[in-house]
């Protein structure tokens, strides 16, 4: 479904062209993420961290690295991302869901929602996302919630990047802007070069609309929702110094737990 203005319901990418997903970005890619918010969780649980829970798992990046360390239970959106997931991870156990819904009636040690919670773009929905992590973590449990860009960190920019798989590549062109910054989005738009394995390319454009909240509306939304929270700044090897922030929470133990 498309609207001009708001883009895509759910993004190209993730529906007709998720089998591509890999060759936009690539697993490899994500190991330093990985290592990182891996020992943050690991170091911020208390107790042992052996089950985590990842929400919009998306093609499986993060868990083809994080399943070396903990036993992972993936939830995304879309049918056609998990499905691609389970071709790198196809001992993990995959479940279609909606972040800011879905209920499995069991909880983890750990909560991760990566960048998939960029595509939350209302302080509700942020919310209802927010209350999914907790009510899925055991007391003493950790989560991490790392968007794209917090408010404070956002600039419009420009990008490009792709890969070459064995029998197709592609290429892509990224802008990020933002239309309204009184509103709680931004815009990423995205040109697809896609060549395919008869060596045709065809081009097409992608509109993603993605949230964009102060770190004090995280923190005050965390800590309504239950959670002890801070900001976790993160120097990324490949991004400016400063462009990178995430927030980590804790359940607290209650007396009684
Ligand atoms: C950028 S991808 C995530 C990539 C992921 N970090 C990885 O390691 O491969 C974003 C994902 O968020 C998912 N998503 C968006 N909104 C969602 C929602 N409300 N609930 C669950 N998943 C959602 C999309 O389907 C998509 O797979």
């Amino acid at each position: 479904m498309k609207d001009p203005k708001l883009g895509n319901d759910v993004p190209k990418l993730y529906t007709e062209l998720a089998s591509w997903f890999h060759l936009l970005t690539a697993p490899a890619e994500y190991a330093e993420d990985t290592r990182f918010y891996g020992d943050v969780l690991q170091s911020k649980c208390n107790g042992p961290l052996r089950s985590l829970l990842e929400l919009g798992s998306g093609g499986g990046n993060v868990a083809s690295h994080m399943k070396q360390r903990f036993t992972l239970t993936l939830v995304d959106l879309s049918p056609e991302m998990i499905e691609l997931s389970k071709t790198i991870n196809p001992e993990v156990e995959h479940i279609i869901g909606d972040m800011r819904s879905v209920r499995l009636q069991r909880v983890f040690d750990a909560v991760l929602i990566h960048d998939a919670i960029s595509y939350i773009t209302t302080e509700s929905d942020l919310r209802r996302t927010l209350d999914t992590a907790f009510v899925h973590l055991r007391a003493g449990g950790a989560a991490v919630f790392a968007p794209d860009h917090t408010r404070e960190n956002f600039r419009s920019t420009t990008g490009c990047g792709g890969h070459d798989g064995e029998r197709r590549a592609m290429r892509y062109m990224e802008w990020l802007w933002d239309p309204d910054p009184d509103d709680t989005t931004y815009t990423h738009d995205f040109a697809y070069l896609l060549r395919d394995s008869d060596g045709s390319v065809h081009v097409e454009h992608d509109r993603h609309v993605m949230g964009l909240f102060g770190s004090d509306v995280w923190l005050r939304i965390l800590t309504e929702v239950g959670f002890d929270a801070e900001v976790l700044p993160f120097d990324h090897s490949k991004a400016p110094s400063g462009s990178d922030a995430a927030f980590v929470a804790i359940k607290r133990i209650q007396v009684g737990d």
